[in-house]
């Protein structure tokens, strides 16, 4: 069916037409959301590493199974489940990740971590949850789709990129999918509203090692060495340059140096010294150029000062670039849900990291924001922290999303 593109309510907030009855989906989630704060309360009390994700991946992949998803090996944590709709047609990829943080959880909550030192203090477990109630939505809607809906229940977000690795397992292969949507949480916003941004969302990271190369010597009499620390010194202050003055003011990196390492006495010339840092950089050009500024930088100052510089520059995670058709495409999505009001687009990108962008392999995606904030109330405290809570209520909404994305991707225009 073809969509109508849009009609305006008598309340000033405008619903797109869907292939499907958006606010039917809604309901849908919203009936599922007394189950969906259960399956959370449980994944919550149980946080489980990168990596170590056993439990949590046999809750997901059981309630899958349940519902009669396809389940595909691909690693050791983390599912990979498959819905074939009753007709043939496109692949869309749904992603959440599932892994907890080091952090010994200070809530307070009924529900709280029950496993020392772990606590899903970033909602990772509200994304795997939405997830999983979004496939339930689909398994019930299967024959009406024109197509396939993967679900990639990824393990390992905060660690080394689970995302890279299922990517490099084949999860977006057989059948390939066509374009791929994830989201992260956020209390900044209220729950039953979605946050957007178009083209750069998230930060790409390259982490580097500069080894400063100079000659030890008596530190009475540095002419006769290379002093490596003072060299290393130069070499931090050129870094800064970078940003403020090689890169157009209206263009974004962040050059970090953040571990400095030389020298074993007060009155010994240091010989060697050792620079660690993260440039994290939006789109690729931009990164491509500032991990070429930061090798020549650190070279050119070393040998104008007679020592030499060793650079090691790391590719790690890709950033997140939405890309701009599938991104309006979500947004008319998002308003047919939850109206104009209940979408904020955003306008500046996040220098943080996501390791989302590895599953936009040559083919587009979005990423976006599920809002689960109650106004600051208590909700207040920030991610990757003790306190971190979230507004249940969110569940439904961020379940739908997911389930309206795929059912309109795959029945749009067929
Ligand atoms: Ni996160």
């Amino acid at each position: 069916m073809n969509s109508v593109p849009f009609k305006k309510s008598i309340l000033e907030s405008w619903y797109p037409i869907m292939s499907f009855d958006a606010q039917a989906l809604l309901q849908e989630a919203k009936a599922l959301q007394k189950e969906l704060v259960s399956i959370r309360r449980d994944i919550h009390a149980h946080p489980e590493l990168g990596s170590h994700e056993v439990r949590t991946t046999e809750v997901i992949r059981n309630y899958l199974e349940s519902l009669g998803i396809e389940i595909r090996p691909c690693l050791e944590t983390g599912v990979l489940g498959v819905l074939y709709g009753g007709q043939p047609g496109k692949t869309i990829g749904l992603r959440a990740d599932i892994d907890a943080l080091p952090i010994q959880e200070a809530t307070g909550l009924e529900f709280a971590s029950q496993n020392d030192g772990v606590m899903h203090a970033c909602g990772h477990d509200l994304h795997a949850t939405a997830l999983m109630g979004a496939a339930k939505i689909l398994a019930a809607h299967r024959n009406e789709l024109h197509g396939n809906v993967k679900f990639f229940f990824q393990p390992d977000e905060e660690g080394s990129g689970g995302a890279e690795r299922m990517v490099k397992a084949g999860c977006l292969q057989n059948p390939k999918v066509d374009a791929v949507f994830g989201g992260h949480s956020s209390t900044g916003q209220l729950a039953g509203q979605y946050g957007l941004k178009y083209g750069k969302t998230y930060a790409a990271s390259n982490p580097f090692v500069i080894r400063v190369h100079g000659q030890g010597c008596h530190g009475a009499y540095p002419a006769n060495g290379i002093d490596s620390i003072a060299v290393a010194c130069q070499i931090v202050s050129a870094l800064q340059m970078l940003v403020s003055r090689r890169i157009s003011a209206t263009d974004s990196a962040v050059v970090t140096v953040g571990s400095f390492h030389a020298g074993t006495a007060g009155n010994i010339i240091a010989g060697e010294a050792e620079l660690k840092g993260i440039i994290r950089t939006l789109g690729p050009q931009m990164r491509e150029k500032m991990c070429r500024l930061v090798k020549e930088t650190a070279e050119g100052v070393a040998s104008a000062l007679g020592a030499s510089a060793e650079v090691e520059i790391r590719t790690s995670y890709p950033g997140v670039v939405n890309e701009d058709a599938f991104t309006a495409f979500v947004h008319r999505v998002m308003i047919s849900l939850v109206g104009e009001q209940g979408v904020a687009l955003k306008a500046t990108p996040n220098m943080g990291t996501e390791d989302f962008g590895y599953f936009m392999d040559g083919i587009p995606g979005c990423y976006c924001a599920f809002g689960f904030g109650d106004g600051g109330k208590e909700c207040r405290f920030p991610a990757h922290g003790p306190y971190f809570r979230a507004n249940e209520d969110g569940l439904a909404y961020a379940a739908a999303l997911h389930a309206a994305v795929a059912m309109q991707y795959l029945n749009e225009n067929v």
